[in-house]
């Protein structure tokens, strides 16, 4: 059911420099930033071997990761696993009784179709699942 480690989301105050301590740090290099108007969010992400990492800087205080920020500062946010077939994934969450944050997959970063699973039904960490676009990673 669960592909393989897509991501993991760090929500932080300023993307820029982040993505700057992370590539001067240790020779990655973060995409451009992306604005994911569904998330409330600025990301940018950079590859670590078969997956990435998403910085995430909230466009709005009142948005999700504005509320972690406010509430939890920054640091890790979220874990996203690769699916194949994300409706496949969500109805059977669904047939299990599994708190979802997204009943429906909703458009994420670079034309992927994602949906979050609620923290409280995930032993505190908040899992999202990711179908990939037939454009390809
Ligand atoms: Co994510």
């Amino acid at each position: 059911m669960l592909e393989k480690i897509h991501h993991l989301g760090y929500a932080v105050e300023d993307l820029e420099a982040a993505a700057r301590f992370y590539e001067r740090s240790f020779g990655v290099a973060p995409g451009g930033a992306e604005t994911v108007g569904e998330q409330g969010i600025v990301a940018s992400m950079f590859r670590v071997g078969d997956s990435l990492i998403e910085l995430m800087q909230p466009t709005h205080p009142d948005t999700p990761v504005g509320r972690f920020l406010a509430r939890r500062g920054e640091g890790f946010h979220h874990v996203a696993f690769e699916v194949a077939d994300i409706e496949v994934v969500l109805a059977e969450l669904k047939k299990n009784g599994v708190d979802l944050v997204d009943e429906e997959p909703r458009l994420g970063a670079g034309g992927t179709r994602t949906a979050f699973v609620h923290p409280k039904g995930a032993f505190g960490v908040l899992t999202e699942l990711v179908e990939l676009s037939d454009r390809g990673r």
